[in-house]
């Protein structure tokens, strides 16, 4: 069922290092993003898989994880994803972020569906990046998804009280809390009251 999916595709943060994820894995997930909706249908958008294991611990010390997990510094090298995508834009034409969102959510529905995880990362050193992957003058960083297999628990559950921050309990289950469809889906008496 679709919407099972869209439920299980959750942001992942921990994952199963032991569990390696191949290029050719990563490159089927693209192959399911390059057929979605683009903008003129341009496809602009470039790919590129790190699977090697030193550099995807290294980037994965340096992106941002989880803003609202204060006491949390990200994954340990046991919890490390084990690959990361990066999406590229021409820098000479740049790219709509419609199609970056549509591309992501497919990787990630691409993933889930055959036992990995990931997560969208836009907290990613932008420079370091693009230096060490020789982007300057070719393209622009849109977007890192991290992946792997994940190795923890997450949870949906109702906004209450207007309180949208995602948290983990202490058994360590990941909570992500969603507005209710009568919030989000509006009709027109909504406007005129
Ligand atoms: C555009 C975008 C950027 C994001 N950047 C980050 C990030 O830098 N670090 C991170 O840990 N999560 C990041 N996330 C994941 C969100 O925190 C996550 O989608 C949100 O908490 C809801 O959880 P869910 O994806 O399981 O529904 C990003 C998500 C999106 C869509």
């Amino acid at each position: 069922m679709l919407l099972d999916l869209i439920k299980a595709a959750r942001s992942y943060r921990r994952y199963d290092a032991s569990k390696p994820l191949t290029i050719e894995t990563v490159k089927g997930f693209v192959d399911a993003a390059r057929l979605t909706p683009s903008a003129g249908n341009l496809q602009r958008l470039r790919y590129l898989a790190l699977t090697d294991k030193s550099e995807v611990l290294a980037l994965t010390k340096e992106v941002k994880w989880a803003g609202y997990l204060a006491d949390w510094d990200g994954p340990t090298d046991e919890e490390a994803p084990t690959a990361y995508l990066l999406l590229l834009s021409p820098e000479s034409t740049g790219v709509s972020l419609i199609d970056v969102g549509i591309a992501a959510e497919t990787i990630l529905l691409a993933a889930t569906e055959q036992g990995y995880g990931g997560c969208m990362i836009l907290n990613f050193p932008r420079e370091e990046l693009t230096k060490r992957y020789h982007f300057a003058g070719k393209y622009k960083i849109e977007l890192v998804i991290s992946l792997g297999v994940p190795a923890e628990q997450v949870e949906l559950e109702s906004v209450k009280d207007d309180e949208i921050r995602y948290y983990r309990d202490r058994n360590g289950v990941h909570h992500v809390p969603k507005r209710k469809i009568d919030e989000v889906f509006l009709t027109p008496k909504d406007l005129t009251e």
